[in-house]
């Protein structure tokens, strides 16, 4: 059976005075209804970029965009990226749907959410205005705001920043949407409603049986809610794996970065936390050869100097386990293993 959605090369850039930003080349995955794919990288690597493309949220205009992003439907696969804008329409809110960081930016402060909330379910049902509301009140339940017959009265401002995220949420899902993006949902809460956010995101996937894209620079929370992970790098998918692949059979030297800059709970409090020395390069002027070269400290393992010259391609470094090195994974885990035992 094909997979609920499959996204085949996507390449987004954006013409600008100073050059073509290639803010995602050549993106592919694949994620099924049920399904948690997180996507994990440093700001700026094309993140959200790739995923509003997806959602057919960027101006045509300003934006070159190829490949495909094919959401197999039961009536059919529709090709997201190359479909009329119509029928883009249609799909968001029903087909998919994407959650911000900052929920004031979806929300209208004028506006009560109960409001709101009842427009979204209107675009895409017939139903009277007192119908709307009860549907409202139902997914303020959902979502876990108490008195919502009171709450679907009130506005945006009156509420918490993690209640705030739950209404986002409850509007995001008011029409069972097969997929549902969240980017960054929990980047501006504190740890415990993160948590609960988290939480309350795997609730409503099992009510709804949704794909979830996760988009966070944090791979620390993802451990907990995703199955696969992509890790991104300068608009490029540079490891995809299973949780476990990304966390304890890391192939790639800047997941192995990323992973030494979490805190953990087996580590001593005398380790210092590592992290990744040096900066993403320009979009416009991507290196010759592989982008994380500056800054990685295996490159020099690698003969001729190789990661200077050489973009290396995605290889499938084991079953399902793809990455964007010259290295192998066995010359990876040893170099790992020496310098682990260095510090
Ligand atoms: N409209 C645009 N015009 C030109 N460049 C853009 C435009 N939108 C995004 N970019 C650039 O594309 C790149 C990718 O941006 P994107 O927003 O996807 O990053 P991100 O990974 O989501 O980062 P963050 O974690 O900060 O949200 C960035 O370098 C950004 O500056
Ligand atoms: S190709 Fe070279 S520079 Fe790039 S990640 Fe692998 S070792 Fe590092
Ligand atoms: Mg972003």
């Amino acid at each position: 059976m094909k997979p609920f959605l499959e996204v085949k090369n996507l390449t987004v850039e954006f013409p600008t005075e100073d050059g073509t930003v290639q803010a995602t080349e050549d993106v592919s995955f694949s994620l099924d209804l049920g399904e948690t794919l997180a996507i994990v990288g440093e700001s700026g690597c094309g993140k959200s970029v790739s995923n509003m493309a997806i959602m057919g949220l960027h101006n045509p205009k300003r934006t070159q965009i190829s490949g495909s992003a094919i959401f197999n439907l039961e009536s059919g696969p529709i090709d997201a990226i190359n479909t009329d804008s119509e029928t883009l329409r249609k799909m968001r809110g029903k087909t998919m749907s994407m959650i911000f960081q900052d929920p004031m930016s979806s929300l209208h402060p004028y506006y009560t959410v109960g409001n709101q909330i009842a427009e979204a379910w209107h675009l895409h049902n017939e139903g009277s205005r007192k119908t709307g509301a009860k549907r409202a009140a139902e997914m303020l339940d959902l979502v876990g705001i108490p008195d919502s017959h009171k709450r679907i009265n009130d506005f945006p401002h009156q509420f918490s920043g993690g209640m705030r995220q739950r209404v986002m949420i409850a509007m995001a899902v008011v029409n069972n949407p097969k997929l549902l993006i969240a980017d960054e949902p929990t980047t501006a809460l504190d740890v415990t409603v993160q948590s609960q956010i988290l939480t309350l995101l795997k609730t409503m996937q099992k009510e709804f049986n949704m794909a979830i894209i996760l988009i966070t620079h944090d791979l620390g929370v993802v451990a907990s809610i995703a199955d696969r992970i992509n890790v991104m790098y300068a608009g490029r998918l540079v490891e995809q794996g299973t949780v476990d692949e990304i966390f304890y059979k890391s192939v790639h030297p800047y997941t192995l970065g990323l992973l030494g800059s979490i805190p953990r709970v087996d580590q001593s409090i005398d380790k210092r936390l590592k992290t990744i020395q040096g900066q993403p390069p320009s979009l416009i002027e991507l290196p010759s050869g592989c982008a994380f070269e500056p800054r990685c400290e295996f490159a020099t393992h690698v003969p001729k100097g190789l990661c200077k010259t050489s973009r290396p391609e995605t290889t499938e470094k084991s079953i399902g386990h793809f990455a964007r090195c010259h290295l192998s994974a066995a010359e990876i885990y040893e170099i790992n293993r020496f310098q682990k035992a260095d510090r």
